[in-house]
């Protein structure tokens, strides 16, 4: 990865943040409980790889900087409701989220729930609030609810937790992680480009094709870091995929064939981004980024 690529990361990581707050209510304004746990799980933490991602594929379609920014800031209360959820003693049971206690034991579990329900609304208010041609505007918010809904995020972790100690086959592996991962970041990669132009079929299909090898070596790799990383390190407890009986790359594969079908993928997301030249740098950066990360 580039000097100029962690440089971009930085700056857009810090300009993001600051977006990302206006975004959400105050905590000046009633329910200020409610608004200050939002805050409190969307704020001050995670890596921001779908905003990332939204800005990255914008830029090659000289997106323009307001939509960008409520793409981006849609993605990611997405994002952020999805781990309030998956984090309840309903779903995962997790007291550890981005290095700081998760919302249902910092607050409790019906606080949680709302900040979950409030972030997705919120999420679609801010695209809706957008100035932009209606067509574009109606089209990225029907991609969005797709990927968050029973056939995309929500369906992957439906079928999460339908599969605790069940012996799926690498296919079925492969779907679960696809819907309940892939499905966001690949809205990240679609929205943020549309956001520039309306696409062509052949762009959309090599968008596609990048976002859907990322997407899935995003999860893969999220389940090796599961069995060799640290709590301290991922800011989340580890070793929790297999204490939980999760079927996962990991326990399907074994470790190297993991590490290894992570780098197949990122050379399939390499490969993808071919016909857009030196204008993909940014996105076969995030690339490396996702397979290469350590939390
Ligand atoms: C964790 O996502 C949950 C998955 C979808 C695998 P991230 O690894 O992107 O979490 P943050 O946003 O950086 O905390
Ligand atoms: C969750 O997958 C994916 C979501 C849709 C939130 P995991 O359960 O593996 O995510 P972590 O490991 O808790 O971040
Ligand atoms: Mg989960
Ligand atoms: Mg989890
Ligand atoms: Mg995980």
């Amino acid at each position: 990865m580039s000097a100029h690529f962690q440089d971009w990361m930085k700056s857009t990581q810090q300009q993001f943040e600051v977006l990302l707050a206006s975004f959400l209510p105050s905590t000046d304004a009633i329910p200020a409980k409610l608004h200050e746990a939002m805050r409190y799980a969307a704020l001050d933490g995670g890596k921001r790889v779908r905003p990332l991602l939204v800005y990255a594929a914008g830029f090659m379609f000289n997106a323009p900087a307001d939509l960008l920014a409520r793409a981006a800031a849609a993605l990611e209360m997405i994002h952020a409701y999805s781990l309030v959820h998956d984090d309840m003693p309903c779903m995962d049971d997790d007291a550890l989220r981005r290095g700081k206690p998760t919302v249902h034991v910092k607050y409790d579990e019906a606080t949680a729930l709302l900040v979950g329900d409030a972030l997705q609304a919120q999420a679609f208010l801010v695209l809706a609030e957008a100035q932009s041609e209606s067509s574009r505007q109606v089209a990225m918010l029907r991609l969005l609810a797709q990927a968050a809904g029973s056939t995309g995020m929500c369906g992957g972790q439906a079928i999460d937790l339908a599969s605790v100690g069940v012996a799926l086959t690498v296919g079925q592996l492969e779907q679960m992680h696809r819907l309940k991962t892939g499905a966001l970041l690949r809205a990240s990669v679609i929205m943020g480009a549309m956001c520039g132009k309306t696409l062509s079929a052949a762009e959309v299909a090599a968008l596609d094709a990048y976002a859907s090898a990322i997407g899935l070596a995003f999860q893969v790799v999220d389940d090796v870091l599961d069995a060799t990383a640290d709590s301290a390190t991922l800011g989340k407890t580890a070793g929790k995929d297999a204490a939980d009986n999760k079927p996962t790359y990991v326990s399907l594969l074994g470790l190297e064939a993991s590490q290894a079908l992570a780098k197949k993928l990122c050379d399939d997301a390499h490969a993808a981004l071919l016909p857009f030249g030196e204008k993909a740098h940014i996105l076969r950066n995030l690339a490396d980024l996702i397979v290469q990360r350590k939390a």
